[in-house]
This record gives structure tokens, sequence and C-alpha cells, in this order.
């Protein structure tokens, strides 16, 4: 396996951070690869809002679903999909007038506009992670920055047309993981498919989500609880609070990017 391959099957998520600080070099050396990132039309349609403030990181690991170890990430990333910069600059420019002066329709950044910049904010924030990740330097992803909006729109100080899509947390681990503590994947039938869609019977989804069976355990009276992996999976992931949360507070960004 060549030294890009190894980088990307060793990386999993890191939580545990040791005192290794992260030095001058290897912050820029990740924010340089970053930088690199393809971006549509490059227009770079995200900002990245490093949270080096104790206190903030503090706040953001209780705001972000109580998640402890985010105020102890030597280095903490917040990407934002960004269409605030190229709007203000197109405000600035005069694009409103010239619109009209032109007879053609002016529009403001819609939710097309927004999933774009997410695809560049999220592009970035894997570069980012696999660059850290070849200097020995681990990383966590935390999706429950989409949660509490106008705590989050406050705290950061966030702008109409933009959006939170991630967070990351970096740091040296605190212990090397074993390659058999790596967590494991559906398998790629059911992951790839040829030319079309293809949905799955029975049969086959009982064998695509065999590999989570060992997380589930069976409630002790099988009158109560879930029964299932589906079932487990859904109450306690797609109907817990913090997605209920998440799907409010989406909705609330949403409102100034559908105009
Ligand atoms: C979009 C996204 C959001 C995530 N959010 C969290 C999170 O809030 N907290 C956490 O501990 N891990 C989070 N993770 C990490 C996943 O749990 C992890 O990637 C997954 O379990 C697979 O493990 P691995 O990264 O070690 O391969 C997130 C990952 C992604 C891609």
């Amino acid at each position: 396996m060549n030294p890009t391959l190894e980088v990307i099957h060793n990386r999993r998520s890191v939580r545990a951070y040791s005192d290794q600080p992260i030095t001058t070099e290897e912050r820029e050396q990740i924010l340089a690869a970053t930088f690199r990132a393809p971006t549509a039309g490059n227009m770079m349609l995200y900002s990245i809002i490093e949270v080096t403030d104790q206190a903030l990181k503090d706040r953001l690991a209780v705001s972000c679903d109580h998640q402890p170890f985010i105020a102890m990430a030597p280095l903490v990333l917040v990407f934002l999909a960004d269409y605030q910069r190229w709007f203000d600059y197109y405000t600035y420019c005069g694009v409103e007038q010239r619109s009209r002066e032109l007879g053609l329709p002016y529009r403001t950044p819609q939710e097309g506009d927004l999933l774009l910049a997410c695809c560049d904010a999220l592009i970035a924030a894997q570069t980012a992670v696999l660059a850290a990740e070849s200097l020995g330097i681990g990383s966590c992803y935390i999706g429950d920055i989409l949660e509490q909006c106008e705590t989050h729109r406050e705290l950061l100080n966030l702008p109409p047309y933009t959006f939170p899509i991630t967070l990351v947390c970096f740091g040296h681990p605190q212990s090397v993981e074993t390659p058999a503590n790596r967590s494991t994947r559906f398998g790629q039938e059911y992951i790839l498919h040829q030319n079309t869609y293809r949905r799955f019977n029975g049969d086959e989804m009982e064998a695509m989500f065999k590999h989570l069976s060992r997380h589930f355990k069976a409630p002790d009276d099988p009158a109560k609880g879930p029964q299932n992996i589906g079932q487990s999976s859904y109450f306690r992931k797609f109907v817990a609070d913090f997605s209920i949360e998440m799907a409010r507070s989406v909705k609330e960004y949403l409102k100034s990017w559908n105009g």
C-alpha cells in the first residue's frame, strides 16, 4: 500500500488527545493542504472558524450535545458553507442595480447554492482530516454543530448566508489504536451501484446490517424496547433528542436561504 492509501486506511476518529501540542508548523501544513482542496468553480464557498478561545470551546462542548472532548482538543475548526463572502462582493459591485438596468432577474443565495457550498466546506474538512492524519494528528467530526442554530449563530457571529456544516477536533492521539479496533463498514456491494440505484430486499438487508449486530443487545423483557438493529438505531438515533433538535435547527438556518 502506498503511503497516501495507508493514511486513508489507518485513519479513525480520535476523541482523546495527548498533551502534545499541535505545532505552528503542523497547523500551517494542515491549513495549507486544506486550502488546496477542490472547490466548485474555484470560488472557495466556505470559511473556517478556528476556535482558540477556551471559553468558546467550553460552550461548544456543551451546545454540541455535551461532548466534553471538544473542549480538550488543541485545534478546533468549524467549517462553514459560506455564500456571504461572494454575496457581499456582488452587493459591493452593484449587481442588483445593474441587473435592473439590464432587465435581468436578481436573486439571493438559495438552497442549491447552500448545498454546493456545503460540498466545498466538507471537501475542505476532509482534506484537513487527511493532512492531519498524515502528520500523526487525529481528528473527529462533530455533526452536532448543526444543532442549536440560535446559540451557534450568536457564539460564532454567523451572518445569514453561512451555515456551519461541520466542526472538526484535532489533536495528537492519547493512545495508538490497533487495526482490530477499526470501525466496520457496509460491504461494497451495498454501497456501490452500477449505473442505476437498486433497493434491497429483506434477505439482502439482513446480510447488509449483520456487521452491526454486535452493537445490538435485545432487552431483557422482549415486550419492552427495540427488538432488532433497525428499531434500535431508529429509537437511539433517528428520533433521539439530538436528531429532533438538528432537524429544527437546520430548518431555522434554511429560512435565510429560501428567500
Ligand atoms: C458528519 C459526521 C458527524 C460526526 N459527528 C460526531 C459527533 O458528533 N461525535 C463523535 O464522537 N463522532 C462523530 N463522528 C464520527 C463518527 O462517529 C465516526 O466517523 C464513525 O463512527 C466511523 O468511525 P471512524 O471515523 O473511526 O472510522 C461524526 C462523523 C461524521 C462524518
